[in-house]
């Protein structure tokens, strides 16, 4: 795997120091009496993005999971996003946030965002370790955000291409003959 990447843009330690800054900026968002709080995960990306923030939050909270594909097989475009997964868990009048790997063009959040309005939660935030400022359009925003990065294609820490790399632990870019 690793004479795969090309570059490594955002090494485990800077991802760790950060995560933790994000979840102090969270728990100040939903103080601790405040019951009700639920997180949903947009699957597989943000696996371990959110194990690493979950345990760093004091609150208490449920996981509500959701699936979403925009980038199936060998490709580094996003295509128009579906649900593959419905939320089980019931938001309406609850807090919640959202988890999400990138947001890169924002079908996805805008889609999730969409549904989950349906269900009248109480708040719906969003939480993203990485934006694509150039990409990401005016209508779709994350109230917290880890790193802001180039319009490069990237892997690691829970994000893939073509299915691998979710294990490498730093956020990286492969080597151009990889794509
Ligand atoms: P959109 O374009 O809908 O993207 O905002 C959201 C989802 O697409 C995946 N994605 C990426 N995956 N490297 C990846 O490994 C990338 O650079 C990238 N950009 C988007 C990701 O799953 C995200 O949740």
């Amino acid at each position: 795997m690793e004479g795969d990447i090309d570059r490594i843009l955002i090494t485990h330690e800077q991802l760790d120091r950060r995560i933790r800054e994000m979840a102090d900026d969270i728990a100040a968002c939903y103080p601790e009496e405040d019951t009700g709080l639920v997180l949903v995960p947009i699957l597989a990306g943000s696996i371990i993005f959110l194990a690493d923030l979950i345990r760093r939050l004091p609150m208490k909270m449920k996981l509500g999971l959701i699936a979403v594909s925009s980038y199936a097989g060998a490709v580094t475009e996003s295509r128009d996003a579906s649900i593959t997964r419905d939320l089980s868990v019931d938001i309406t009048d609850q807090h919640v946030l959202v988890i999400d790997d990138i947001l890169d063009t924002g079908k996805t959040l805008r889609l999730v965002g969409q549904r989950l309005r349906e269900r009248k939660p109480r708040t719906l935030r969003t939480a993203v370790l990485l934006r694509k400022p150039s990409k990401a359009p005016a209508d779709v925003t994350a109230d917290f955000v880890g790193f802001e990065i180039e319009d490069e294609f990237v892997v690691g820490y829970g994000l893939d291409y073509d299915g691998h790399y979710r294990n490498y632990p730093h956020i990286a870019v492969l080597k151009p003959e990889r794509y």
